[in-house]
């Protein structure tokens, strides 16, 4: 379907998601090595890491590591653009009290581990443009404080999990690119917080779910270049007031 839809509305504000992220020099408690003996399991995927990330200094002052003020744990690992090539270590699951996760456009390959589900405590997950193969985790719908994940240009197989649609904090949920199928949960109408949904480039099929268009904090939808069909609602601009009228639906 080569046609564009756009709801004649006005331009909405931007998105802004922030996460607060403190850097740490205090002594290390020894909880902290447990986040050490974690990271290690990445620290000889590329030489910057292995001459950066030594014991001779506080795993908070390695390269892509931010530790927490309040508890002296690393709070976000920010791995992109450091052509990492690798499968994502179990271990990092042990990283409890990690908010923010950033692989980002790097050459990470596999599965990912069902370990992530340990990481009660992320908002944040970018790993877009990496080499990700299998389906999409459906534990990952077990994050009750996520706000964020991007998975786009990987080569993810299989369908939408359903789990998904527990995240109500998502704002940003970003898939495009990949090689999923199969239909969109209609379960996907329970986000209530979502802002941001990119699904485009995917091979998903089957009819949009009308509870998508009752979710009234959407911003952007982009959906084109999938197999989707039937009709959409007529009134479907009536509970979308931000939308912006570029949104890509087909
Ligand atoms: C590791 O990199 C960080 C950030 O660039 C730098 O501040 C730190 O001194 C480096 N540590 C070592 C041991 O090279
Ligand atoms: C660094 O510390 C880890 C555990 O904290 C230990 O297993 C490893 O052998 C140490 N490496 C070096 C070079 O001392
Ligand atoms: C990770 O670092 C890059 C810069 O290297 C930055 O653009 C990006 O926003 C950071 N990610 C997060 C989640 O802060
Ligand atoms: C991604 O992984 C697939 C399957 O393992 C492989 O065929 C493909 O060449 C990889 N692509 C890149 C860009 O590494
Ligand atoms: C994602 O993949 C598509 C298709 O391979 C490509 O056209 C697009 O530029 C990629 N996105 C980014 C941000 O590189
Ligand atoms: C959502 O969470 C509830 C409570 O944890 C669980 O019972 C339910 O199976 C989950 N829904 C899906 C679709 O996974
Ligand atoms: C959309 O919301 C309206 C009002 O809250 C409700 O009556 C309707 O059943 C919802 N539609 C779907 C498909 O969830």
């Amino acid at each position: 379907m080569g046609k564009k839809l756009y709801c004649i509305l006005q331009y909405a504000f931007l998105i802004t998601i922030t996460f607060p992220m403190l850097s740490s020099e205090a002594k290390q408690p020894l909880s902290l090595a447990t986040d050490q003996t974690s990271l290690l399991s990445l620290k000889h995927t590329s030489l910057l890491l292995a001459t950066n990330w030594t014991n001779s200094t506080s795993v908070c002052t390695w390269i892509g590591v931010t530790c927490s003020l309040r508890h002296h744990r690393v709070a976000a690992l920010n791995l992109s653009n450091m052509a990492l090539s690798a499968t994502i270590p179990p271990q990092l699951g042990h990283l409890s009290f990690l908010v923010s996760l950033d692989l980002s456009n790097n050459l990470f390959y596999g599965d990912l581990p069902h370990q992530l589900s340990l990481l009660r405590r992320l908002k944040f997950i970018s790993l877009r443009l990496n080499n990700f193969t299998g389906d999409i985790p459906p534990m990952l719908g077990q994050l009750p404080k996520l706000e964020y994940l991007s998975l786009s240009n990987n080569s993810f197989i299989g369908s939408i999990p359903k789990s998904l649609s527990n995240l109500t904090n998502l704002q940003f949920l970003e898939l495009s690119f990949n090689s999923l199928s199969g239909e969109i949960p209609k379960e996907f109408g329970r986000l209530q917080s979502l802002q941001t949904l990119y699904i485009e480039y995917n091979h998903l099929s089957g009819a949009i779910p009308s509870a998508i268009f009752n979710i009234s904090t959407l911003v952007v939808i982009a959906l084109r270049d999938n197999e989707l069909s039937g009709n959409l609602p007529t009134d479907m601009c009536r509970n979308l007031p931000f939308l912006e009228p570029l949104s890509q639906l087909f």
